[in-house]
This record gives C-alpha cells, structure tokens and sequence, in this order.
C-alpha cells in the first residue's frame, strides 16, 4: 500500500483543498493529513482559524481522499511522521516548492502539486469582510 501524506490549515475549506486532497490521494493508496493545531496556526504560522481544530479535523475526515488527520504541531516532525506513519510520498501546493526536499535523503517521494488559482482561505475572510462593510 502506497501512503501519501500532505500537511496545512484547512481552513473553511474551497475547492483549492478539494483539489489539492483528490490529486494528492491519487498518487498512492492512502492519505493522511497533518492539520495543523489551532496553537500552531498562531504560534508559528501566524494565522487565526475561523474553525476551530476539531472542527477542521471532522470536515477533512468526512471528505472521501482523506483516510487519516493527525494533528501538525509543529515544523519538525515531517521527519519522525514519515516514519512512524511509513510515508511513500509527500505532497504539499508549489507554494512551498523546495522547502521539504530533504525528505528525499529518508528515501520519500516529494511532489509539489500546482495549487488552484484564484481560491484561498485568506481570500475568502477578505472578501467576507469587504462584503461586511458594504452592507453596514
Ligand atoms: N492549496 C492549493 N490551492 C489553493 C489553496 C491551497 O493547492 N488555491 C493547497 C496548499 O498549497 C496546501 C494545502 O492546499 O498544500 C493547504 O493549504 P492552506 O494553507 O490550508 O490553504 P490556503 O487556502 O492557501 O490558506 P491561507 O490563505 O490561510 O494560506
């Protein structure tokens, strides 16, 4: 059995993470994904999630490409998951080409997959908010 894994926020959840999640299933057999913590997310992403983990862990879990979410807690663990989880290939979107080839060394595949133009959870809140001031 081929093991993808992909790791990210996933927040409110677009088609750019549909997309991300179906092309990265595709390459193997079963796909984990590592979901960074709300803690994560602020702490060293600096980013504030409009869902909180749990509700981002069950919408991932309820989508057919994902087999697994494990929580990402931080920047160095990619190394002891492929590991522990027995990983084939890793998958994140070309925004963060190169950053993770030195899985390749522990003898795992790394792809960067196209993202999807035009879509992101950060576009999303601007646009809510833009949509917000309008109307008041
Ligand atoms: N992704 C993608 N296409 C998009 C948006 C995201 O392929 N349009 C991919 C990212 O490259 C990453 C995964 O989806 O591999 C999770 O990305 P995440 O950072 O959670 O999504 P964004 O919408 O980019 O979130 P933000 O705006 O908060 O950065």
């Amino acid at each position: 059995m081929k093991r993808v894994i992909t790791y990210g926020t996933f927040d409110l959840i677009h088609y750019g993470h549909i997309n991300l999640l179906r092309r990265a299933r595709a390459l193997g057999d079963y796909l984990i994904v590592g979901l960074s913590t709300d803690e994560f997310n602020r702490d060293m992403k600096n980013k504030q999630c409009y869902f909180s983990y749990e509700t981002r862990k069950e919408l991932l879990e309820a989508i057919r490409y994902v087999d697994l979410v494990i929580p990402e807690e931080n920047w160095e663990q990619k190394r002891s998951d492929a590991l522990l989880y027995r990983v084939d290939v890793f998958v994140m979107g070309d925004d963060w080409r190169g950053k993770f080839d030195f899985l390749e060394q522990q003898g795992v595949e790394v792809v960067y997959l196209p993202r999807t133009p035009e879509i992101s959870s950060t576009r999303i809140k601007e646009e809510l908010k833009t949509i917000r001031r309008e109307q008041s």
